[in-house]
Order: C-alpha cells, then sequence, then structure tokens
C-alpha cells in the first residue's frame, strides 16, 4: 500500500510517502527561524507559511520517493490537536487529494502518531512491528509531556500529563530567561556539555507524585528568581554553562524517574520515547541508563523522526487502513483539541 502523508499541525511542513512500512521519503521544512524573532510560535504565520510551503514539499516527497500522484493507494493527514488554521492547510489539502483520487482518507491523532515513531529505524527507515511489545511512551516536545501505556498496537492509555508548561517549553523559556534564542532547547543541550549539572539545585517538580502527571512551571519560576537574585551570573560564561547543565538536568530526572516508575508499576518490559526533546543527549543518556540498569528494552526515535513530520502520520495511518479501523468521512473537519486518552 502507497500512502501521502501529511503533518501541519504547528509550525514544521511535512509531507511523507511510505509503502509497506517503509519511508520511501520524509520532507520537513521547518518555521523555526520565522518564529525566533518571535520568542514562539505565532499561529496566523505558521498557517501562512503551510500555505507557501506545502506543494514545494509535496512535490519533492513524491519526486524523492519516484511516485506519480496516481500509484497513491490512501491520503492521510494530521486532524489534530494542534493550531487550528495550520492543521486546516494540511487536512484540508490531503481531504482534496483523496477526493480527486477518489481513495480513502485517514484522519490522525499527532500524538497517537508519535508513539509508533520509536519503531521507525535503519536506512532507508522502516517502521517494524514485528517485535512489537506492549511499552510505556514517553512524548516529550514543545507543546506537549505525557506518559501513555501502549498495551498493543493502536491500543494505548494515557497514564498522565502536563498540568502545566511541556518540558521542552521549559527549556525555551529558562533559556530565553538567560539570553538564547528561541528554541533555546538545543542551545542549552550544547552549553550543558561543558556545564556542572550539580552547581546549582532546583526543584524536581512533581518527582515523588503518586501519579504519573508532570508540572515544570514551578521549576521555571524558580529560575526566574535565581536570576532576579544573581544577574550578574550571565555575565560569566561558564556559570551560563552551569546553569544550562543545572536546569537540563532537573528536566531530564523527572522525565527519566518517572518514566521507569510507570514502567515498573505496569509491569512493562520496554520503554520508547519521541518529540522534540528526545532529541536531548542528557535525556537518550540518563533514559538509556536507567533503561540498562531496569533491564528494559529501550527504543527512542531517530533524531529526525523525533520532531514533528509525516513520516510518523503515514505509518500510523496505514496501520490503521491495515486493521481496517473506520474512516473518517470525507468532510470530516480539523480536531484542534483532540486530547489522546
Ligand atoms: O516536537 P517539536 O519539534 O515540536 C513541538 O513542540 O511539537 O519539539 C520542539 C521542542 C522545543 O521546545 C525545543 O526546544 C525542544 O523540542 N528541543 C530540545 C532539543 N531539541 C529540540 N530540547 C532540549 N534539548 C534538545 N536537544
Ligand atoms: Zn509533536
Amino acid at each position: 500500500m502507497t500512502l501521502l502523508a501529511i503533518e501541519t499541525s504547528c509550525d514544521e511542513t511535512g509531507v511523507a510517502v511510505v509503502r509497506d512500512g517503509k519511508i520511501l521519503s520524509n520532507v520537513v521544512s521547518s518555521q523555526t527561524k520565522l518564529h525566533a524573532g518571535y520568542g514562539g510560535v505565532v499561529p496566523e504565520l505558521a498557517a501562512r507559511e503551510h500555505l507557501r510551503n506545502l506543494i514545494p514539499v509535496a512535490k519533492s516527497a513524491l519526486h524523492e520517493a519516484g511516485i506519480s500522484i496516481e500509484q497513491l493507494d490512501a491520503v492521510a493527514a494530521t486532524q489534530g490537536p494542534g493550531l487550528p488554521n495550520a492543521l486546516l492547510v494540511g487536512f484540508k489539502a490531503a481531504q482534496a487529494v483523496a477526493f480527486a483520487l477518489n481513495k480513502p482518507f485517514v484522519g490522525i491523532n499527532h500524538h497517537e502518531a508519535h508513539l509508533y515513531s520509536p519503531w521507525i529505524s535503519g536506512e532507508p527507515p522502516v517502521a517494524d512491528f514485528s517485535k512489537f511489545q506492549t511499552n510505556i511512551s514517553l512524548i516529550v516536545s514543545g507543546g506537549h509531556t505525557m506518559l501513555v501505556l501502549v498495551e498493543s498496537e493502536l491500543k494505548h492509555r494515557v497514564l498522565g500529563s502536563t498540568i502545566d508548561d511541556a518540558a521542552g517549553e521549559c527549556f525555551d523559556k529558562t533559556g530565553k530567561m538567560m539570553g538564547l534564542a528561541y528554541p533555546a532547547g538545543p542551545e542549552i543541550d550544547k552549553l550543558a556539555e561543558q556545564g556542572n549539572p550539580k552547581a546549582f539545585d532546583f526543584p524536581r517538580p512533581l518527582l515523588n507524585d503518586v501519579s504519573d502527571d508532570f508540572s515544570f512551571s514551578g521549576l521555571k519560576t524558580s529560575v526566574r528568581y535565581f536570576l532576579r537574585d544573581n544577574p550578574a551570573l550571565l555575565d560569566d560564561a561558564q556559570k551560563i554553562r552551569d546553569l544550562c547543565a543545572s536546569v537540563q538536568a532537573a528536566i531530564v530526572e523527572v522525565l527519566v524517574k518517572k518514566t521507569i516508575r510507570a514502567a515498573k508499576r505496569n509491569a512493562v518490559r520496554c520503554v520508547t520515547a519521541s518529540g522534540g526533546v528526545t532529541c536531548n543527549r542528557a535525556l537518550r543518556n540518563e533514559l538509556s541508563r536507567a533503561c540498562e540498569r531496569e533491564n528494559f528494552k529501550l527504543l527512542l526515535a531517530d533524531k529526525v523522526l523525533c520532531t514533528d513530520n509525516a513520516a510518523m502520520i503515514g505509518v500510523l495511518a496505514e496501520r490503521k487502513l491495515l486493521r481496517q479501523v473506520p474512516l473518517p468521512l470525507l468532510d470530516e473537519e480539523i480536531k484542534p483539541g483532540w486530547a489522546l486518552a
């Protein structure tokens, strides 16, 4: 089966061609630079950029895959959650293509797609579900932080999510306080490499809470007060590195400990992670170490598949089509607030 998948839920325009689990192409045009000047994603600008980029990105995805549009068997797009006007661009375009080709259309939940991106690996990338096992999946990005129990393919239950800021938001906002450009996560990762993670002690919110929920706004506030009381610190390059390492250590410790605890409580032996923050090297290392200690299998999404992309949308859509999950009607609408259950 050959599918065209489109992702436009936030600030990445993504189009992929997937055939029998193989990613034939996965083109992403990121708008990060456009939004950097505003310190965050501007929804209206994002939608306009998607309008500008979608056709060129789709053309290169088809070209790279060596597929003509008539060879497609189905079309998929992110239906939600996301920015309404951004979602509309990809979702309506995908529906129009499906309508014109008279082929099935699949609307996908963006978070559900993240659950399966760690199963895509290799070069060229292939989604391999032959060794699939029940897992705890950590989805961690600029917009979401959640722990999900994935019992079997297409069957999952959300265990907890953030009650305020997402982990990526915490990286971005504390980085902004230090004068780093948006998005600050990758820069903090780089600076932290030569910093002392024990230099400053920041809170680990909800670390010992019985729930699987997260909270990062208290940590952000504590960094704000710390900088208010120690403004000279930002004049010292080494102290900035120490600060980055200390903030990163607090975020990573909470993510890793809560993920491992959820896996133990649910008696699963496999952990997966995806979302932009999964690019963070300290998180990848600490999660690897913890899973090794516990003898858990760990699948981390490839860095290109951590951030938003259409390959993961196409992979999940194909699984749904193969399992004959009921498809939405062609006149269905976007679901900007579509929470994963
Ligand atoms: O998944 P993503 O591209 O978009 C959504 O938010 O949905 O994730 C972007 C987030 C940003 O907050 C960014 O700062 C963070 O992922 N991020 C990182 C790293 N790379 C990206 N955070 C920490 N360390 C990184 N290396
Ligand atoms: Zn995402």
